[in-house]
């Protein structure tokens, strides 16, 4: 392996800055998802960032910035962002957010500065900003003296990572540095708001994520309109929100139900009709969202003779930890030899569980047109 995963060590922090200003790519821990972060101003190494991670141009990249970026004018002052564009009501909005969730997992997309190259809008007149909480992530860009453009760092259309050991794995053999800054806390990306440059009541939600869209209403005070994900065809109506993306290298399929609220013989069906349209496997992977393994294995096993592999995302039910844990369990599942992998849906749809079913849904979305079971 290529990368070097290194401690945050203000003496790392320091090196990380040089590679960094030297046009180098760095595995960047945030609080949602590690990101493969760049010079954000520097053109041939945000071409790196899209050859490394294999992405199509047309999918655009986030810009992160410092906590002492937080307004329209130090966004302006930065050359990030162009605010003459946005109207008064509408700038007021901005700030409004920016102070209510910055830092934290909310990217807005704003007017572009000049100043920030196509490659990283994909020729867009909007850029995505975020401005992440996590320590390591501030002190390095408090460092810098432009933004640090950053997807996260996964092989385009796979499982992001929430460990510096997840990067390793993914991009290890691509890059040279990685910065470990430990598990990612929220394990989700941020949500992802379309400010409407006029009209402060037309903002879109483009992808649920850590910051709740229930909390976005309230603060607000209105509702937010949803641009749902489309199929690849409309790529370029709508950059970056494929239908099909988050996925693991196997089958990789969602039970019809919530468990407690499938039939043992919806269930049987369900497992005949995978075994049909795929292959028998030697052993099932699956992912539940509550309850104890074992507990679904004893019901299981009486419907199954394929062993099983199963792990809960958590015993308690408790989102913010299914979310924490979302990726890496899809991920270590992914790892096992388990040769296809089944997970229960969200039942709920409050807070981070729109987060977990979307990335459920668009990791499962290649296995379910092979299954072809319209959804
Ligand atoms: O939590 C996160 O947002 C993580 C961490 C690393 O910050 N980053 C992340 O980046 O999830 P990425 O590249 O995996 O997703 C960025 C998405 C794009 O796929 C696209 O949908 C949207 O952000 N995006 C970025 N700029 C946009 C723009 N100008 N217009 C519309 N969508 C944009
Ligand atoms: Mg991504």
């Amino acid at each position: 392996m290529r990368a070097r995963i290194l401690p945050p060590t203000l003496e790392n922090l320091k090196l990380i800055a040089l590679a960094l200003k030297n046009g180098e790519l760095v595995g960047l821990p945030t609080e949602t998802v590690y990101g493969l972060a760049a010079n954000g101003f520097n053109p041939v190494a945000l071409a790196q960032v899209f050859e490394t991670k294999e992405r199509p141009t047309f999918d655009p990249l986030i810009v992160h910035v410092g906590p002492s970026q937080k307004s329209l004018a130090k966004l302006e002052q930065m050359k990030v962002v162009d605010p003459s564009v946005l109207s008064l009501s509408v700038r007021h909005q901005v700030e409004g957010l920016m102070q209510a969730f910055w830092p934290g997992p909310l990217t807005l997309i704003l007017p572009k500065h000049p100043h920030v190259p196509d490659l990283v809008t994909s020729g867009l007149p909007s850029v995505g900003v975020r401005m992440p909480v996590h320590p390591v992530a501030q002190n390095l860009l408090e460092q810098l003296p432009f933004p640090l453009a950053a997807p996260s760092a996964n092989r385009f259309g796979r499982i992001s990572p929430t460990s510096a050991q997840a990067v390793a794995d993914e991009l290890g053999d691509r890059m040279d540095w990685i910065l470990d800054g430990g598990p990612c806390g929220i394990g989700v990306e941020s949500t992802i708001l379309l400010i409407h440059p006029q009209v402060p009541e037309q903002i879109q939600l483009l992808r649920s994520g850590g910051v709740s869209l229930e909390r976005l209403q309230t603060h607000l005070g209105f509702s937010i309109s949803r641009q749902t994900p489309v199929g690849s065809s409309h790529a370029f109506a709508a950059p970056g929100m494929l239908e099909s993306h988050y996925a693991p290298g196997k089958p990789f399929l969602l039970f019809p139900k919530p468990l407690d609220q499938i039939t043992d013989s919806e269930l049987i069906c369900f497992f005949e009709t995978l075994v049909q349209k795929f292959f028998k496997p030697l052993v099932w992977g699956v992912l539940l969202q509550k309850g104890a393994p074992e507990a679904f294995n004893r019901r299981l096993s009486l419907l199954t003779k394929i062993p099983l592999l199963i792990r809960s995302l958590s015993e308690a039910g408790d989102l913010k930890e299914r979310a924490h844990r979302l990726f890496s369990e899809m991920r270590g599942l992914d790892a096992t030899s388990a040769e296809i992998l089944i997970a229960e849906p969200c039942a709920e749809e409050n807070g981070l569980a729109q987060a977990i079913s979307d990335r459920l849904t668009r990791a499962s979305a290649h296995s379910r047109s092979r299954l072809a079971l319209a959804k």
